[in-house]
């Protein structure tokens, strides 16, 4: 693509998303997902209480030297601290980059039983259109890819692949940075090497989707998962042996141009999503073209919901935690994480 004006502002704002070895919080849990988190922590589902977990995380003091950008569901968009400050206002005190999730969660895939697309593509030119004029600057689409016995079908990574290429355009089009997040879950018995395999396949795949819609990779971020075993393997996977096959998988099908790679935590605990991220970084930082960092929810602000439990006292223990978190998150990128 062309550099014009318009996209090497797509390029800065991407590169401003990686900068500094610094990453990405995703506190962009859907409705149904954060309430059933709340529910696990004993914590009431409303939107009341949503709000000030939101609230909880945005105005932790110091974030903005752990974290460059912080996505978003649309329900926090609109919402403001109890003092009356937008959490786009307090992102941006922070020096923190808004972003919003963009996908609509997943349904059925018809014809392929157990397989999932995203929803969300019909509406996209005239939300992307709203988003940027709140300010938004970078937007989240998740594809879901399960492994299965012989799944996940081609049919499946082709239709999630393409659907988060059209998504990745529209966001460029609007002038806003696409993250594009396909994750092979954990969920199943596979092993580390069939999700190296799976993993590979469904980046070849997005990456030749990308090209025929023309994205430009400089102006986007991938949120890939990280190879491990299945969760319910018996396989055990040292971060040596994870950061090796993540970095070749990475090599063989992500171009040099992307402007970074940054991770999801996909239901690993918080210490071994950073021994992982450390791995990568310590092992193989002479190989890695792009910037490899970290856009965690649950493996950075699982510990702060858990400690907060929806309770005022709790607030700065919880925002302590986060804090803690986020500071080893970014130790963990720079390959200077010691558990
Ligand atoms: P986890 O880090 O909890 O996997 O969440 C990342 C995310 O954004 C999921 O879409």
């Amino acid at each position: 693509m062309e550099h014009t004006d318009h996209v090497k502002q797509l390029i800065s704002i991407a590169n401003a998303m990686v900068a500094d070895h610094k990453g990405l919080v995703a506190i962009d849990e859907s409705v149904s997902t954060l309430n059933k988190r709340f529910e696990l922590a004993g914590i009431p589902q409303t939107e009341e209480y949503r709000r000030a977990y939101r609230e909880v995380l945005i105005t932790t003091p110091g974030i903005g030297n752990y974290i460059n950008g912080a996505i978003l569901f649309d329900e926090t968009v609109h919402q403001q601290t109890l003092a009356g400050v937008s959490f786009l206002d307090e992102l941006k005190k922070a020096g923190v980059i808004p972003g919003i999730k963009l996908d609509e969660g997943t349904e059925d895939l018809a014809g392929f039983p157990k397989e999932k697309i995203t929803k969300g593509l019909d509406d996209l030119a005239e939300r992307l259109t709203a988003y940027a004029k709140s300010g938004l600057k970078f937007a989240k689409w998740r594809g879901v890819i399960l492994i299965d016995g012989e799944l996940p079908s081609t049919a499946c990574i082709l239709s999630n692949t393409h659907a988060l290429a059209r998504y990745a355009a529209a966001c460029q089009r609007a002038g806003i940075v696409p993250i594009v997040e396909p994750e092979v879950i954990m969920d199943g018995k596979h092993s580390i090497e069939r999700c190296a395999e799976v993993t590979e396949k469904v980046l070849s795949s997005l990456f030749e989707q990308l090209y025929l819609l023309k994205v430009e990779l400089g102006g986007l971020i991938l949120k890939p998962n990280m190879i491990l075993p299945g969760k319910d393997s018996a396989q055990k996977a040292d971060p040596e042996l994870v950061a090796k096959l993540t970095v070749n998988c990475l090599r063989n099908a992500v171009p040099a141009t992307v402007a970074g790679i940054a991770f999801l935590s996909g239901g690993q605990d918080p210490v071994t999503a950073c021994r992982n991220l450390n791995a990568i970084n310590l092992d193989y930082k002479a190989e890695l073209p792009w910037p490899v960092t970290y856009s965690f929810s649950r493996a950075l602000h699982q510990p702060a919901l858990e400690i907060w439990k929806g309770k005022t006292e709790n607030v700065k223990a919880a925002q302590d935690s986060f804090l803690e978190m986020a500071s080893a998150c970014k130790a963990a990128r720079s390959g200077e994480y010691k558990s």
